[in-house]
């Protein structure tokens, strides 16, 4: 008898308690900042969060023991029916740490989520994070450490990189030994838009522009100057996961190559004579998109440009729970930005249940190495 297909998200989050205690102690951006007595503390983490002239629901978000007690990250994955999580450090990783404390934080950071993965074996694998502050040896050293750790299969990336973002030639060392590894780049965003293309009344929106557009639209970018600078043309096995079913890069892409075609940097009688590969191609053989989108339009979009065996399902979790307005009576209530997303796989497929089913679990299996021996 065939086995039930298994459901894994590839997108979600955690802060082992290290980390935390990291953030407590801090009073700028990143940090955990108590509030009224009674109130739960508050995680402000985004740039331009921690506004004091802005009173909205955009100065960050209440923070409890979903973001950091694995058994809550267990208890959320059987209330969803989810079988297997990838768990990564959230955002703002270690992006802010000083030269001299990346590299130890890293090292600590990856073994405690390793550590979470081994207390329950089979139900947990993990992206690992990136000194990013350090020398690029320390880094590279970082990830040729990372196969020891038995349940890391790849790393969560801001669009940053070491400063410079994800186009600077000095992270092509970096590049090297993740493709060496066979580790996934999860490529997720944290920077947003200059907060001026919000306009002065962004803040009466709460979150809903940096989110729902700043960061897909970070991320859009940030691949395209990676593809624009050559950098899956020098590493043709890099393996790089997408988060929010890459922003709009699949709605884009098309323009993106067009616009490379009528460039003359690019093409023209001037251009350098390297071979260049097509956006199409990087899409259908370097890039996993995560199924984060919320919409039957934005999945089909993501099949379409990389393939219905290159989309993963994810959740996002700890961030966006259930407003407590929205709460009923029962405790085990479901997440509506789960069941969104579940239910745009669902009617991104109809019939083709086959397809549905890989993207719900069998492509991240089968992409990722989730097996254990
Ligand atoms: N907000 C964040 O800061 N990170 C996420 O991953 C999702 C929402
Ligand atoms: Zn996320």
């Amino acid at each position: 008898m065939a086995s039930n297909p298994k459901v894994v998200d590839v997108h979600t989050h955690v802060y082992p308690p290290q980390y935390v205690t990291i953030l407590k102690s801090r009073s700028k951006v990143p940090y955990v900042r108590d509030t009224t007595p009674g109130q739960p503390s508050r995680l402000i983490i985004l740039p331009g969060e921690d506004d004091p002239s802005s009173e909205s629901t955009a100065r960050g978000r209440p923070i409890g023991p979903e973001y950091y007690d694995i058994n809550k990250k267990i208890e959320f994955m059987d209330t969803h029916g989810i079988d297997i999580s990838v768990i990564s450090l959230a955002n703002p990783w270690l992006d802010f740490l000083d030269r001299d404390e990346a590299r130890g934080l890293a090292m600590d950071v990856n073994d405690a989520i390793n550590s979470m993965c081994e207390a329950h074996p089979g139900r947990l694998f993990a992206f690992g994070a990136l000194p990013l502050s350090a020398s690029s040896d320390v880094i590279v050293d970082e990830i040729h450490r990372l196969p020891t750790l038995k349940y890391t299969r790849g790393v969560i990336m801001g669009t940053s990189g070491l400063g410079k973002g994800l186009d600077d030639p000095e992270l092509d060392p970096v590049y090297q030994a993740l493709e060496e590894e066979n580790m996934t780049i999860f490529l997720h965003p944290h920077y947003g838009l200059p907060k001026e293309v919000f306009g002065p009344r962004a803040a009466e929106y709460g979150h809903v522009l940096p989110l729902a557009l700043g960061f897909p639209l970070e991320t859009t970018i940030a691949v395209s100057r990676m593809i624009l600078s050559g950098v899956f043309d020098r590493f043709p096995k890099l393996s790089v996961l997408l988060a929010h079913s890459g922003g709009t890069l699949p709605f884009l892409a098309g323009r993106l190559e067009s616009c490379i075609l009528h460039d003359a940097h690019y093409s023209g009688p001037e251009a350098k004579a390297e071979s260049r590969r097509s956006v199409w191609d990087i899409l259908k053989s370097n890039i996993l998109l995560d199924a984060v989108v919320y919409s039957e339009l934005g999945v089909r979009a993501a099949a379409t440009a990389s393939g219905a065996d290159r989309v993963l399902f994810g959740t996002d979790h700890p961030f966006f729970p259930p407003l407590e307005a929205a709460k009923g009576e029962e405790e085990e209530q479901k997440w509506l930005s789960v069941t969104t997303n579940y239910k745009a796989i669902q009617d991104a497929f109809g019939p083709e249940k086959e397809q549905a089913e890989a993207v719900l679990g069998g492509n991240a299996i089968r992409l990722l190495r989730l097996t254990i021996d």
